[in-house]
Parts: C-alpha cells; structure tokens; sequence
C-alpha cells in the first residue's frame, strides 16, 4: 500500500509544472527581481506577464544579454537593468522560457531549444 501511495504523490507532484527545471532555475536567477509570481517591483522591475517577449524564443536575448533603458514609464526610463546571465545552457534557457510562458501566457505554446539557439544566434 505504501509503495502506491508513493508513486501517486510522485506523480501528482511532477504533473504540478512539466518544466521543473526552468521553475528551479526562475526561481534561483529570476524571482529576486520579477518576483516569484511574476509581477515585478512597481517602477523598478517590470512585469512579465504582460511583456511583449512573451509567447517564444525571443526572450531569449534578454535573458543571455541583459536589458537596460528600453522600458519607459511615468516618463522616464526603468533605473534598473537586468544583468545578462551569460553561463546558462540553451537548454536552460529553454527551460526558463517555457516554464514562464506555461505559468503566464495562454495560450501556451512550447518552444524548443533549436528555436531558442536561432533566436540567440540573431540577437542584436
Ligand atoms: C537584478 C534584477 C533582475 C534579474 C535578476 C532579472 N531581471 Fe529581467 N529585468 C530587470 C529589469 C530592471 C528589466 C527592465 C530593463 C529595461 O528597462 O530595459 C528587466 C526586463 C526583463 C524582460 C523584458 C520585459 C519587457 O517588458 O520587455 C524580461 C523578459 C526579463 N527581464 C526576464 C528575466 C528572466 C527570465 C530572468 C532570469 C533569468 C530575469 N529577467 C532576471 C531586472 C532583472
């Protein structure tokens, strides 16, 4: 009996977020700053959920390269940037990507880590 118990909360614990990996990594990298819900800091720190990167690979240069003075509000630009995490894998990156667009964007479509290498190989 104990055995199936086990297996059961396993597998309901797994199906919680297919993309643990990238949960982990937003929560390490990530959740310090855009919070662990992903609404950000009021003027410091922007949203996610409503970001125009959402939905693909194309959040991929920002996550590789860092971010500053492109988000203007209450006319001046955030005084915060975004470092660039530059030791992280494609395949981390992926991860991250997915398991931010699986949490805040519907409808959610996976991106692969191909999509997400081309994306990294044309950034600006
Ligand atoms: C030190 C704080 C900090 C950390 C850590 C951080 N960010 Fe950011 N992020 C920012 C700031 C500040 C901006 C806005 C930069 C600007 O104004 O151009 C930003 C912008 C962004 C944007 C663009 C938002 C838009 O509307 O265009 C995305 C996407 C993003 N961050 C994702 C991430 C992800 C994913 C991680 C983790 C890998 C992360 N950030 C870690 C501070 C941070």
């Amino acid at each position: 009996m104990l055995p199936i118990l086990l297996l059961i909360l396993t597998v309901s614990a797994c199906n919680d977020s297919p993309y643990m990996q990238g949960k982990r990594l937003y929560t390490v990298r990530c959740a310090n700053c855009h919070m662990e819900d992903g609404t950000g800091l009021s003027r410091l720190i922007p949203p996610l959920a409503t970001s125009k990167l959402m939905g693909g690979a194309a959040m991929a240069c920002v996550i590789a390269n860092g971010l500053r003075d492109t988000i203007f509000r209450d006319s001046v630009y955030l005084p915060r940037e975004m470092p660039a995490f530059k030791g992280l894998s494609s395949t981390e990156v992926t991860n991250i990507i997915n398991y931010i667009n699986h949490t805040w964007h519907k409808p959610f479509t996976e991106t692969t880590i191909l999509e997400v290498e081309e994306a990294l190989k044309a950034c600006p």
